[in-house]
């Protein structure tokens, strides 16, 4: 086995202490040394470069890119060499499906993606033929009711929610690390609060946690994140909220009020949250999400591809119909919703206890520009250039925080005896290219990036390496375990 040195560099360990000059030497898929004046076979240069964990990000939907597109250009472009996957009720297994799949499942792709019967046989899937970046799982609530109801319009009834408590519990025991949510989207906006409960504590009965897109982020935000509370209250079960970033121009002053919020649940609850650093957000494209938004742009369409990169308003002019039924005709679709403002997305971001995550949808064909660009955009723009907090914060919040709240044992730190997933980046450089015109950009200012010891991305370009793993949640009560 080669040891690599990885010398000269200035290593932010992702604990969110100071940076310092240091040597990092990796042997297998573990860091083994860091120091000064270390040695080894293998030297990697990393003068002025910073060495820091591989970037967890704590919100994806990339359960399918890790099948279809297992090298994940766009997140090991970024330096992330984690990903949690099946955020939002929506994950691939366990479902198979004969029609098209109801949005947002359908963000996944058609009903042939959704072959994975048990969700054993999705993890198998992605253990025989692993992607470059370690994937973290949860199952999804939306997921479930499309398997186990015939229609999902209703509350589940006793016997599907033993149905899908039994899938849970499989899931867990197949390496899943939670049950997750979308209590907003038509397939599990009509659970009451007692079915969510029931399914977090199956999962919480294997050692589980909570993922929510909760019912609502804006008008009734606040009501939203109290249930999300009482849930993992009632099911005695760690909460993250998913991208936590409130309000919206229609709704002024929610965005500040939603942080006093939050610090309040984090108080009474074992809670974290995560959010994306841009303006603009992006979901399925349904009436129910088009009212106050300054402009939509359609991401993707089935029947339509071609309107792909316009505004929902142009549609609908072109079409001589209004945005309505204009969204009905390009579904299913996606879209780019524009509703908020620079000012509170800083003042989300600018808190010290969210993680990132980048939310991003990896099979648009012209996804929001958070997919390639969250972690270097945070690093770049709005530490070092904006100054809304320092480097080391901005480490924490997408490795150390992120991995002791997903209970993912020695990762998001550098260490000795930590696995060497790990990424090199330009701090005077680093800035995400990606934007809303042209959104499948690679950042700038990346180097390099290992996951498990093996390079993944070197200078500019993926290395065809796909070493990634699909990682198991430590803490088997369910608690917190230290970094
Ligand atoms: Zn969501
Ligand atoms: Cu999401």
């Amino acid at each position: 086995m080669t040891n690599t040195l990885i010398r000269g560099g200035t290593v932010i360990d992702g604990t969110g202490g100071p940076r310092r000059l240091a040597d990092v030497v990796v042997a297998g898929d573990r860091i083994v040394g860091v120091g000064e004046r270390l040695s080894a076979a293998r030297v990697i240069e990393a003068d002025g470069l910073v060495v820091s964990p591989g970037f967890i990000d704590a919100h994806t939907h990339d359960d399918q890119a890790l099948i279809a597109t297992p090298e994940l250009a766009p997140k090991v472009s970024q330096g992330v060499t984690t990903v949690i996957a099946g955020n939002c009720g929506i994950s691939l297994a366990p479902l198979t499906l004969m029609g098209h799949p109801p949005a947002p499942l359908d963000l996944m792709g058609g009903s042939e993606v959704f072959r994975y019967p048990h969700f054993g046989d999705y993890v198998g899937a992605l253990e025989a033929a692993p992607p470059a970046v370690n994937a973290a799982l949860l199952v999804g609530h939306s997921t479930l009711r499309v398997e186990v109801m015939d229609r999902t319009d209703r509350p589940a009834t006793e016997r599907e929610i033993t149905a899908m408590r039994k899938r849970i519990g499989e899931a867990m025991q197949a390496g899943a690390i939670g049950f997750s949510t979308g209590l907003d989207y038509p397939p599990s906006a009509a659970a009451p609060t007692a079915e969510v409960i029931a399914l977090a504590r199956a999962a919480r009965a294997e050692g589980g946690m909570y993922c929510t897109h909760m019912r609502n982020y804006d008008d009734r935000a606040k009501e939203a994140l109290d249930e999300a509370v009482a849930i993992g209250k009632a099911a005695d079960v760690s909460v993250v909220v998913s991208h936590y970033v409130c309000g919206g121009n229609a709704w002024p002053g929610v965005c500040r009020e939603s942080m006093i919020w939050m610090a309040d649940a984090m108080r009474v609850h074992d809670v974290g949250y995560d959010g994306y650093p841009y303006v603009g957000s992006s979901s399925s494209l349904i009436p129910e999400y088009l009212p106050n938004n300054d402009k939509i742009i359609v991401s993707w369409s089935g029947p339509h591809p071609e309107m792909a990169g316009r505004t929902l308003a142009d549609v609908a002019r072109s079409w001589g119909c209004d945005e309505e039924a204009a969204a009905l005709r390009l579904a299913p679709a996606g879209a780019v919703y524009f509703g908020r403002n620079e000012a509170e997305v800083r003042e989300a971001i600018a808190t010290p206890t969210m993680m990132f995550g980048s939310d991003g949808i990896p099979l648009h064909p012209r996804p929001h520009p958070r997919l390639w660009g969250t972690f270097p955009r945070v690093l770049g723009h709005y530490a070092r250039d904006v100054g809304l907090f320092p480097l080391e914060t901005a480490v924490h919040r997408m490795t150390g925080m992120t991995a002791k709240r997903f209970g993912l044992a020695d990762r998001g730190v550098v260490r000795v005896g930590a696995f060497a997933d790990l990424v090199l980046w330009d701090p005077a450089t680093i800035i995400d290219r990606a934007t809303y015109e042209d959104p499948e950009q690679p950042a700038a200012g990346v180097v390099a990036v290992m996951v498990n010891g093996r390079e993944v991305w070197r200078d500019g370009r993926a290395t065809g390496d796909l070493p990634g793993r699909v990682l198991r949640r430590s803490a088997g009560n369910g608690s917190l375990i230290g970094v």
